[in-house]
């Protein structure tokens, strides 16, 4: 449909980056992103037309647009525009196609494919940088010396390239890519762009493996230098995959921020002072920042009262990891050695937090109660016993409620 509508416009219309990066790796890949050679949000438009029940948002700024389908999947749509180099008193000139000029502004020669979508030529592989012959050779390779210099997030992602897909990166590559290290580029670029990449790498299958590449090349410490992976961290990393898949495999419904998690796995050997800097680092500000830290002091305390045996009912269990979010259970699960406190943490992750009182307020008002500032502590004992299974019954409720 695309390359029809893009005909039909006298627009060239392609189809570039990871989709078909991966076709070639014939891996799995959702992300659809074209270019047109032309007029993008016009493009978008009449493309989503031609679905009922899409949506569409476009940046004019930018010359972009994404067409949002029912089922979450999406088209990003972008335009190369036709820039002319003109030198003073010169006609304009145009100096490349614009596809190879988008093409070219891209970070690895693995991700400048392009295939064509138009009618004529459809299926027509583009290939200015040698991409396929990188792919072919499984290799990563920028496309110029400053690749690094122009972005330096891409340096973790040529990490996560190089374990996704097991790419080695190129010599020359490399060297730019410590260079850049050294030089301490990171230290230019906003907290906001290195979470986003950071989290991405987090959400890789198995992130252990870029983790470990990244502490290699001594990433970690150019991004902080209070952060430093030790043997234990990866061991931390390690025992959170398993738990992060025994969760997945519970299927429940909440949705949870896996990174987070791995985030206070490879940042658990900070002091409080040094963890609050890297949160600030990575611009994680505002409420969640706050949150992580003080969820990590709460971690450290209810660990050590785990750790006394002195939480056994589950009334108490509830009671000590209430406040937590499941995001810091899960890490929580990860961190103890104790496989009691492993127990205790899932059971009130599958059990105990949903359980209810037998009775609700309204109950207690038909009982013949007043309402006021009783119903708290009576409801918060119900639940106590509900939990404890001390009741099990509404009648056996209002008994204990008239105790
Ligand atoms: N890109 C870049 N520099 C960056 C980020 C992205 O040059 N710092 C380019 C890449 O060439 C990429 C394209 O922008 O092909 C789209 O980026 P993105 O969707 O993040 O990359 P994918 O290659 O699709 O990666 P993933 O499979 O992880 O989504």
């Amino acid at each position: 449909k695309a390359g029809q509508v893009g005909s039909a416009r006298g627009e060239e219309v392609y189809l570039v980056g990871g989709a078909v990066r991966d076709l070639l790796l014939r891996n799995h890949n959702l992300d659809i992103d074209l270019v047109i050679e032309g007029q993008g949000i016009p493009f978008a438009r009449e493309l989503a037309a031609q679905f009922p029940g899409c949506r569409i948002r476009g940046h004019e700024k930018f010359g972009t647009a994404v067409i949002l389908f029912e089922d979450n999947f999406k088209i990003d749509v972008a335009t190369a525009r036709h820039e002319y180099y003109a030198r003073p008193g010169a006609l304009p000139t145009v100096e490349t196609s614009s596809i190879k000029r988008d093409l070219f502004r891209r970070d690895f020669t693995m991700n400048t494919l392009a295939i064509s979508l138009n009618t004529r030529t459809i299926g027509h592989l583009i290939d200015f940088f040698g991409g396929s012959r990188d792919i072919k050779e499984r290799i990563i390779r920028v496309l110029h010396n400053l690749a690094f210099v122009e972005d330096p997030t891409r340096i973790l992602r040529a990490v996560r390239f190089s374990s996704r897909f097991g790419f080695a990166i190129g010599k020359h590559t490399l060297n730019l890519m410590k260079a850049a290290i050294r030089m301490k580029l990171f230290d230019k670029v906003e907290g906001k762009r290195l979470l986003n990449e950071l989290i991405h790498m987090l959400e890789e299958k198995n992130p252990l493996s870029p983790l470990t590449l990244m502490d290699g090349y001594g990433i970690p410490q150019a991004l902080h230098p209070a952060l430093n992976f030790t043997p234990k961290t990866m061991e931390l990393v390690e025992s959170t995959i398993g738990v992060l898949s025994w969760w997945k495999y519970l299927f429940m419904k909440d949705q949870i921020d896996s990174w987070s998690v791995y985030f206070l796995a490879l940042t658990d050997n900070l002091s409080d002072g040094d963890f609050k800097s890297v949160v600030e680092r990575f611009s994680i500000v505002g409420d969640l920042g706050r949150h992580m830290a003080s969820e990590r002091i709460l971690v450290r305390q209810a660990l050590a009262l785990f750790a006394r045996g002195i939480i056994e009912k589950p009334s108490e269990i509830y009671s000590v990891l209430r406040n937590l979010s499941l995001e810091t259970l899960l890490f929580m699960m990860a961190k103890t050695m104790r496989e009691e406190t492993r127990m205790a943490i899932s059971e009130y992750i599958i059990n105990y937090r949903y359980v209810k009182p037998l009775l609700t307020g309204k109950d207690l008002i038909r009982m013949g109660y007043e309402p006021g500032p009783i119903f708290a502590p009576i409801l918060r004992t119900l639940k106590q016993a509900s939990l404890d299974r001390e009741v099990l019954t509404r009648s056996e409720a209002e008994d204990l409620v008239r105790r």
